[in-house]
Formats: C-alpha cells, structure tokens, sequence
C-alpha cells in the first residue's frame, strides 16, 4: 500500500492539515510548458498566498502614502500598518522587543548591515571571524569586502561528507582574536539543519563578547523559531521565501547590542536632527533604516507571517517533513543518484545529480514536464567544490507542495531517464 502524506503527517504531529493550502495561491491556477505547475523551488523563492497580494494591493489602493512623515490619515495608516509588522516579527522569532526588529531588503542586506556597521567598528588586523564551509555567499563576500580594508582572519568550521559541519573543529578555531561566528542555520544545498543553539553555547562558554549571527533565510520557513532561545546576537531572514513578496528582508538584532552600533546609511528618516555641523541619530531600529523603506512589501510580510502562523509553524513542519519523506523515497527509485546531505532530520531540500545525465540537461526535460527545480551552485561555490560537484539539481518544498507533485516529479525524472540515460 502506498504511503500517503497523511499516514506520515498525522503520525509526526496529530496535527490536522486543510488540503486546500493550494487554492490559497493564484500560482497554481497557472500552466508552465502547458502543464499544471509544479513548484519545487521555494528554497529559492516563495510562492505568494492570496492574502500577501490582497494586503499589498489593498494598502496601495485604499491609503498609499509615506510612513513616518504625513501628518494625515492615510499616512497614519500605513505608519501604523508598517510598524504593526514590526510587532508581528518580533511575536515570530521571540525577539524580546520589537525595537530589535530592522527591515532590509533581504538576508544580502541584513548581512551587509551587521558587517559594515558592527563589523567595521569593531574589528581590526588580528582579529578573527568564524564561517562555515556550507555558507550562501550572502554570508562570505561582504566579509571578504571588509577583510580586504580591514585585514582580520576567516577562520571557516569544515563539513563532514554525509553534510554535518565538523563541530569538533570548532574548539580548536576559537582563540582570544576571535571576535564572530556567522554561520547558517539550514543549509540551501544540504539541507543540513545546524545545532545554532549548541554552537552558540560553544562560543559564548569560551568567550561571552563573541558576537554570533544565525542566517536563518533557510530555517524560518520550516519551523518554528525563537531567537532568546538560540541566545544570538544577530539573525536574517528574507521575506521572499517566507511567502512574503521580494523587497523585505529583517535583521533581529539584540537592542544592548544594536544600541552601540554606528549607523550604516545616512539619509532620511534615520535622523534625530541634521545641521552642517553635525547629525544625531535615532535610536534603533530606526538608526539603521535610512530613507523611505520598502514599506509595502513591509504590509506584505507581515500578512504572510499572519498566514503562516494562521496555518500553525508545527502544522508547517509536519506537512512538509511527509512530503519529503515521499519526495526523497521518489528519488530512491532512481540508480545512479547521489544526494548531496543526508544527515536526519533534513529541512525538505534534495539536492542531487544523476551519472545518467548533466544537471541542466535533467533540469530542461523536467522544465518541459511542468516541473520547477533549480539547478547549479546555489550561491554556495566554495560548498559545491568540497564535495567536487559542478552543478546539482535541487527540488526544495513549501507548504504547498502535496503527494501530486511528487507523482509529477517522479514521472518527469522517467521520462528523463528514457530520453538522456
Ligand atoms: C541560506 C541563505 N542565505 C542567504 C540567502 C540570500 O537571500 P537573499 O538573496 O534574499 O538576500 C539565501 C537565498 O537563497 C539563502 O538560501
């Protein structure tokens, strides 16, 4: 008898699962190659719920106007709006306050904007930061933009071959230089789900005033979240995979922390008062949001933190780990595949290649079956050349994704395997 999602789900968590999630997005109305999509990329980006387009839609139609600026109704509104969704995050990840809420573009920024204001205050030539081998280079480039300036080390915690991080290197990189450890939570490629809140005790056991920050790009989609719990100092999140619309992204920050943070852009609204002699600015969060933010896709974040949390994170997980189980049991079916990352536990991200084919070869044939994997490096170059592969194909879940699009995928990969074996 064959297993069906259910049988895992409601095993896993008890917790019932509407079968309509999918109505909920407009996407799944439409065809691609003349086939009923199916989406199998949301590690990449996110499809967008009814809702999040309603909520955009409706604030640009109904009271569009600046934040923080009209002294007037609709700008009111939308301030009130826009500032409402600092509450909700901050509700979302068990931040302590909403004043260590920042809004960004995305994750890229976030990450900018701890290395160009925390980091360039305080490091300097000698000091350390600490990596890991699976990061997106979101979270390797801008430190090497500040490492040319500024001359500190990249130490880098190595990755085992089944896709765990080598934590027993770990002690042995830590010393009295270093002054980071900036690693990610769930890996794009690997799916590799990191113990944050051990290896964050690791390193404030060694030295309390090592700032840690937790790329959580991967992670907050998949489950449930708290940041005082982790005990970081830093984490992002991009709205964009979080069923959000692209444009907003979000930097938790512990206020004690941000508050000894220079700013990093100047401009409006960041300003307690600006003269030729000398600017103050404001406290954070807003010290580090200069000029007129993003601030409907802003409303649309937080509409989809109201839709996620109205389905239940738990909820979340347990439909999403069933669908995987089926999805990496699809997978099985097929000789000559090597998954990249299997250790238990995975967030639901299947990167793979196949002896019988090249990645992009594979990728144009499930294209032409309706099906959406990515395929290549994944922003992650330096993890792709530790397991020696070029490109790999990846299939990652939302929860949307149901035992219809397994079926589609496995039946696209047949019929891969028929024409490029
Ligand atoms: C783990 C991780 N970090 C950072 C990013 C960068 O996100 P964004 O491009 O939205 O800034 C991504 C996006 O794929 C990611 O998967």
């Amino acid at each position: 008898m064959r297993t069906m999602i259910k049988d895992i789900k409601d095993g896993a968590s008890g917790t019932p699962w509407h079968e309509t999630v999918k109505d909920d997005f407009p996407i799944f109305g439409a065809a691609m190659n003349n086939r009923p999509v199916v989406y199998l990329d949301s590690a990449s980006s996110a499809q967008k719920p009814r809702a999040v387009i309603a909520a955009m839609s409706g604030a640009m139609e109904h009271y569009y106007a600046n934040i923080h600026r009209g002294l007037y109704a609709f700008s009111q509104q939308m301030t009130a709006e826009f500032e409402a969704v600092r509450g909700k995050l901050a509700a979302f990840i068990n931040a302590a306050s909403d004043k260590e809420i920042i809004f960004t573009r995305n994750t890229t920024e976030a990450i900018n904007l701890v290395v160009n204001s925390w980091g360039r205050a305080n490091l300097k030539v000698g000091d350390e930061i600490i990596l890991t081998a699976m990061e997106h280079h979101a979270n390797i480039v801008p430190w090497q933009i500040l490492q040319k300036e500024l001359g500190f080390a990249i130490r880098v915690i190595p990755v085992l071959d089944d896709g765990w991080l080598d934590l027993a290197a770990l002690p042995n990189l830590l010393c009295e230089r270093t002054k980071m450890l900036a690693f990610v939570h769930v890996s794009n490629v690997l799916g590799t789900v990191n113990p944050a809140a051990q290896m964050i005790r690791t390193v404030k056991a060694f030295n309390p005033a090592i700032m840690t920050l937790v790329d959580a790009s991967q992670s907050a989609v998949h489950g449930t979240l708290d940041v005082q719990a982790l005990g970081c100092d830093f984490l992002c999140m991009t709205g964009h995979k979080l069923y959000g619309p692209t444009g907003a992204g979000v930097l938790y920050g512990r206020y004690d922390v941000l508050d000894k943070m220079p700013p990093w852009m100047g401009g409006g609204d960041m300003i307690v008062s600006v003269d030729f002699a000398g600017t103050t600015f404001q406290d954070p969060p807003h010290r580090f949001e200069a000029g007129t933010p993003s601030f409907i896709d802003v409303i649309g974040l937080g509409a989809a933190i109201d839709y996620m949390t109205g389905i239940g994170m738990d909820a979340v997980k347990a439909r999403e780990d069933g669908v995987f189980t089926l999805l990496s049991a699809a997978l099985a079916d097929f000789d000559g595949i090597t998954v990249m990352g299997t250790t238990a536990g995975k967030a639901p991200v299947l990167s793979f290649t196949a002896d019988w084919a090249h990645a992009s070869d594979l990728n144009m044939i499930l294209d032409q079956c309706g099906v959406c994997v990515r395929t290549g490096k994944h922003c992650a170059e330096p993890l792709m050349k530790r397991f020696g592969v070029e490109a790999s194909i990846r299939a990652s879940l939302g929860l949307y994704n149901d035992e219809n699009d397994v079926d589609r995928f496995a039946e696209a990969m047949r019929k891969a395997r028929k024409m490029l074996a």
